[in-house]
């Protein structure tokens, strides 16, 4: 018998593999290498994670290893991030459909709707939000499901990503409440006016492209990148905010840790008020937050 085959005929058991590919991603220089590998086996029997945790002891079946050794190979060779190698993700306890064309729901962006929901505290009100470069849905749709009689627009540049935000609606019942539009920040919603306002829009500068993880090349350019600074788009929704906001309406803004102070700046010159920053859970400054007038 040659090695090949006496490693295939090796039994193997969850423990077994979840421990071995959690060296194997930890030595490829994968960030969460026991989560990863979790996630992926999970996905290859078929179950959820907690399952994994009942069945340690239990053997896994050689058409099973191998569905789990290609995805291993994925994320450890190409470093495909999980969500794509899985096709989903899950942000505010909504499970969203994710491709490539859009980018990965981050768990920093759920302090953006936190924020947003803490300025409109009434479960009940019949606000009317914005939501400006949307990829899968992830704000638009948890905001919408937060504020049952809340009516969402949700835009993007993307017409590839809006078609996967319009399916993640209408899995998640939502479709009614959200309307999807194409365009650049404002354009798609020209003369109209909102209570809220929100965005995570692209805010990496183009120049730190080199520095990041691998897995980003993997995720949409244009979600990522704006310009050489990264301010394109935040300046340009802040620049258009007063004219889209109603009196006393919200904007809010994901940005990156470092933009603070030129975004603070920007929503003074823009007539906005009561400017506000607030931190993710990691400590860092993540949203930036501004009122426009009230009714004189
Ligand atoms: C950082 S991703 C955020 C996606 C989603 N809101 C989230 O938080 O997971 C930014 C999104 O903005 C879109 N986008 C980039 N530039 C834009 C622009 N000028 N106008 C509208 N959308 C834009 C991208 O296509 C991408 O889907």
């Amino acid at each position: 018998m040659s090695a090949g085959e006496r490693e295939r005929d090796r039994i193997w058991t969850v423990l077994q593999l979840l421990r071995w590919t959690t060296d194997h991603f930890a030595e490829r220089g994968i960030e969460s290498p026991r989560l990863d590998a979790e996630c992926l086996l999970a996905h290859a029997l078929g179950g959820d994670r907690l399952r994994l945790y009942l069945d340690y002891e239990k053997p896994v079946e050689a058409d099973e290893r191998a569905a789990f050794r290609a995805l291993v190979r994925r994320r450890a060779g190409e470093r495909i991030p999980v969500a794509q190698l899985l096709g989903q993700k899950e942000f505010w306890s909504l499970r969203l459909q994710v491709t490539p064309d859009v980018l990965v729901p981050r768990p920093e962006t759920e302090t953006l709707v936190a924020a947003a929901l803490e300025a409109f505290p009434d479960a009940d009100a019949e606000l009317t939000i914005l939501d400006v470069g949307t990829g899968s849905g992830a704000v638009a749709l948890a905001l919408a499901s937060e504020r049952p009689k809340a009516r969402v627009t949700a835009s993007d540049l993307s017409d590839a990503a809006l078609a996967v935000a319009g399916h993640n609606a209408e899995q998640l019942g939502l479709a009614e409440r959200v309307r999807f539009v194409a365009g650049d920040v404002y354009a798609p919603v020209a003369g109209e006016r909102f209570d809220l306002v929100v965005s995570n829009p692209p805010y990496l500068a183009e120049s730190e492209a080199p520095g990041l993880a691998p897995e980003l090349e993997h995720e949409p350019a244009g979600a990522l990148f704006a310009d050489e600074d990264g301010l394109d788009v935040l300046l340009k929704l802040v620049a258009g905010a007063a004219e889209h906001l109603n009196p006393g309406g919200l904007l809010a803004l994901e940005i990156a840790p470092g933009q603070t102070q030129r975004l603070r700046e920007a929503c003074g010159g823009a007539g906005l008020r009561e400017i506000a920053v607030r931190r993710d859970l990691a400590g860092r400054e993540r949203v930036v937050s501004a009122r426009a007038r009230g009714e004189d």
